[in-house]
C-alpha cells in the first residue's frame, strides 16, 4: 500500500513560488487500478514524480507498505515500472530489444530472465516484427510499446504511467487499456494520469481528482457515482472543481 501523507511540493519559478503539489494526502491499495485526473499545471506530474522518488517533497512523507520510500529508494525503484508520456527514455541506436536487454540489466536481471521477460512482452504487446530494428524511425505507437515494455521488464508490482495514451491511436490505445486489465488480474498495482474520462470510466477502481495542487476526490470510482448520483465523469470533473470541493 502506498500512503502519501500530507505531501507539499513548490517550485520556485523566478520569483513566483508555485505550489504544485499541496498538502496531499492519499492512499492508493495493493492491486487497484488509480486514475489520476486534473487540469494541465494540477500537479499529477509533480505527484507521480514523488511517488517514484524522482523529486522528494518539500513536506509530509510517502511510504511503501509502512517504509519510507526515500529512505529505501533502491528496493522502491525495483518494485516500480514508470513511464512519463513521451519521455520514452529509449535510445534510438539500439534496436527494441537491445534497449530492453540494456534495461534488465539495470535492474539486475540475468540473460536468461532477461529473454523470458522480453519474449513474453513482444508477444503480449504484437512487437515480434520490429524487435531486432533500430528504434530511430519507428512510428509513435511503435515506440510508446518498446517504452511500456521498458517499464515492465524487471516485473514490477506497481506501474506508473504519466499520460501514456497521449498521442497513441486507437489501436495502441486499445492495447494499452488490455495490458491495464492484464496487469490488473495479476494483483499488480497501477497509477495512470490522463485526460482521457473513458480511461477512467473504463479501467479504474480509484480516482484522484486533482485541482491546483490540492485534492477535489479520492476514492472508489463506485463511490464517486453514487455520492453524486451521476455517472458522467466530464460532468462530475467540472462540478466538483466548479463548486471546489477540498478533501484537505
Ligand atoms: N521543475 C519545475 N520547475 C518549475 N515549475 C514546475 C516544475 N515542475 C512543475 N512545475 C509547476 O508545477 C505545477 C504543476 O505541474 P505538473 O506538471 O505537475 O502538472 P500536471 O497536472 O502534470 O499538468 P499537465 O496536465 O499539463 O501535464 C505547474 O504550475 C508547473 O508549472
Ligand atoms: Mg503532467
Amino acid at each position: 500500500m502506498l500512503v502519501v501523507d500530507k505531501v507539499s511540493k513548490q517550485f520556485k519559478d523566478k520569483k513566483q513560488i508555485v505550489k504544485a503539489v499541496d498538502y496531499l494526502s492519499l492512499t492508493i491499495p495493493e492491486g487497484h487500478v488509480v486514475g489520476l485526473i486534473g487540469e494541465n499545471g494540477a500537479g499529477k506530474t509533480t505527484l507521480l514524480r514523488m511517488l517514484c522518488t524522482l523529486i522528494a517533497p518539500d513536506e509530509g512523507k510517502i511510504t511503501l507498505d509502512g517504509n519510507d520510500i526515500y529512505t529505501h529508494k533502491e528496493q522502491v525503484r525495483k518494485r516500480m515500472g514508470v513511464l512519463f508520456g513521451s519521455e520514452t527514455g529509449l535510445y534510438s541506436r539500439l534496436t527494441a530489444r537491445e534497449n530492453l536487454e540494456y534495461f534488465g540489466s539495470l535492474y539486475g536481471m540475468t540473460s536468461h530472465e532477461i529473454k523470458n521477460q522480453i519474449e513474453m512482452l513482444a508477444k503480449r504487446f504484437g512487437m515480434r516484427k520490429y524487435l531486432d530494428r533500430k528504434v530511430e524511425g519507428f512510428s509513435k505507437g511503435m515506440m510508446q510499446k518498446v517504452a511500456i515494455a521498458r517499464t515492465l521488464i524487471h516485473n514490477p508490482d506497481i506501474v506508473l504511467f504519466d499520460e501514456p495514451t497521449t498521442g497513441l491511436d486507437i489501436t495502441s490505445s486499445n492495447i494499452f487499456r488490455e495490458f491495464i486489465l492484464q496487469f490488473k488480474k495479476e494483483g499488480k498495482t497501477i497509477i495512470f494520469s490522463t485526460h482521457i474520462m473513458d480511461e477512467i470510466a473504463q479501467l479504474c477502481d480509484d480516482v484522484i481528482m486533482m485541482h491546483k495542487g490540492q485534492m477535489v476526490y479520492e476514492g472508489g470510482l463506485e463511490e464517486l457515482y453514487e455520492q453524486e448520483n451521476s455517472r458522467d465523469l466530464n460532468y462530475l470533473f467540472t462540478s466538483k472543481i466548479v463548486r471546489g470541493d477540498l478533501y484537505v
